[in-house]
């Protein structure tokens, strides 16, 4: 009785497993996988972070993963009326809606990156990167442009543009065409410059840094950083799981098809960083945090060796490509919510949130211009915009997850759901839901609030 949710609700949903696949895909495939994990990786001791990072992701990001794609399967409903059908509580449900806002908020701030990163694709087609020469150059260039609020916000604004676009269509003809379209290409993309790098004398210290378990070498913040990040990737505790396992039918299997998912993400951020650290190591550079790699770094690598402007268009598109298909899902939640709890139609659903999300976005459009001088504890409006919303709402939305599955919806009904019967595998799934995923997380967060 409590597993027949799916026979009410008829709803728009992905035609076939592989959209499901596609579009999980692209969703979780975003601006940690190519962006951050090479940087962390070169910098904390290559395979030693990797394997703490694929324990990690057994340990947390599986488990939570599976479970917020179950519950949305489970229910065939928007989160927050999935968490209240598992639960029968009306406190769940506000938790459910919780994770939907917090999508939400992302998809403000991530809309203004993904917006440099499109500037930058631009500025790469019309080859305006390829005067930079050295660090010092590609510095001034980067300042010029954060400092400047209309291109920060006109990037931001065709960024959202190019979201509303894909939403208006609906799944089938929307969100799961978004992801037909440019996950195999963004596939093709990272083999075309995997090849390249393939090429690079530095190539094979690369491999072997990366095939390195050296434990010495993995300083102690390297381990929570591999521990958040082995969930963030996966996009879980921000309802766009829920929702996207809401629109797989109810005859498909989540165990299967999410792995597919996990091992794609997963092999994305390994060849990513192999590519990165490939051409860094190449140039003889030193492998920079944040906006410096991206915008800075590799720029200025690109001007120097043999195909760079070739290879400076592609990566930027990579980039882009992985930040859209990442946004679509972050904004797709709170659509799904309103268009099912307030009655909307698909149309003014998807303009009322995208143009909430680019107005709340403006301010940190504005932070490296603007809003420079307007900070709080020395945090931008962005910064604390990304500290709130990875550092707490996250962890807790992935917390509430493995919560309601393993503990208040019951383990034993999950297990089911998810068709496992054979034994390591049961002991595995009820002890990494129950116990080491809530427990990860919550260290994460303590973490993140600087409790311990
Ligand atoms: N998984 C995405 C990433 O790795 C994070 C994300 C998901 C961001 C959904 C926005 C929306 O970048």
């Amino acid at each position: 009785m409590r597993d027949n949710f799916a026979l009410k609700s008829k709803r728009d949903a992905f035609s076939s497993r592989l959209a499901f696949i596609l579009s999980t895909a692209g969703s979780a495939i975003g601006l940690a996988n190519i962006w951050k994990f090479p940087y962390v990786v070169g910098k904390f001791g290559g395979g030693g972070f990797i394997t703490l990072y694929l324990i990690f992701l057994a340990l947390v990001g599986i488990p939570a993963f599976l479970c917020e794609v179950l519950i949305g399967k489970t229910t065939q409903k928007a989160p927050s009326l999935a968490f209240e059908a598992l639960t029968q509580s009306r406190a769940w449900k506000k938790v459910g809606t919780l994770t939907v806002w917090t999508g939400f908020l992302v998809s403000s701030f991530y809309s203004v990156v993904a917006g440099w990163i499109l500037g930058y694709a631009v500025q790469a087609l019309i080859g305006r990167l390829a005067d930079i020469h050295d660090i010092a150059s590609a510095h001034v260039h980067y300042i010029h442009l954060m400092n400047d609020p209309l291109w920060t916000i006109s990037f931001h604004a065709l960024f959202m543009c190019l979201c509303i676009w894909f939403l208006l269509g609906g799944i089938k003809r929307g969100i799961e065409r978004c992801n037909k379209i440019f996950m195999p290409l963004f596939f093709l993309i990272l083999f075309a410059i995997g090849s390249y790098a393939l090429t690079l004398p530095s190539a094979e210290n690369v491999l072997s840094f990366m095939a390195s378990f050296d434990v010495k070498s993995i300083p102690p913040a390297a381990v929570i950083i591999a521990l958040g990040h082995s969930f963030f990737t996966l996009s879980v505790g921000q309802g766009t799981l829920v929702t996207y396992g809401s629109y797989l039918k109810p005859e498909e299997k989540v165990l299967s098809n999410s792995l597919y998912v996990i091992c794609a993400d997963t092999f994305v951020s390994l060849l990513s960083a192999f590519c990165i650290l490939s051409i860094v190591f190449f140039a003889g550079m030193q492998m920079e945090f944040g906006q410096g790699l991206i915008f800075e770094t590799l720029p200025t690598i690109f001007s120097e060796i043999p195909f760079g402007h070739l290879l400076s268009i592609l990566f930027f598109f990579l980039v882009f490509i992985a930040a859209l298909t990442s946004q679509v899902s972050a904004l797709e939640p709170l659509i799904s919510h309103i268009s099912s709890s307030k009655g909307l139609t698909r149309k003014p659903a998807v303009l009322i949130v995208c143009i909430s999300s680019f107005l709340l976005g403006v301010p940190s459009a504005l932070s490296t211009n603007l809003l420079k001088g307007c900070t709080f504890f020395g945090a931008s409006y962005l910064e604390i915009m990304n500290f709130v919303t990875t550092s707490v709402l996250i962890p807790l939305g992935g917390f509430a997850a493995v919560i309601l599955v393993g503990w208040r919806w019951g383990i034993s009904h999950a297990l089911k759901a998810l068709h496992i019967r054979k034994n390591p595998l049961l002991t595995y799934f009820r002890v990494a839901i129950k116990y080491t995923a809530p427990v990860l997380i919550i260290l994460v967060f303590l973490h993140a609030l600087e409790i311990i």
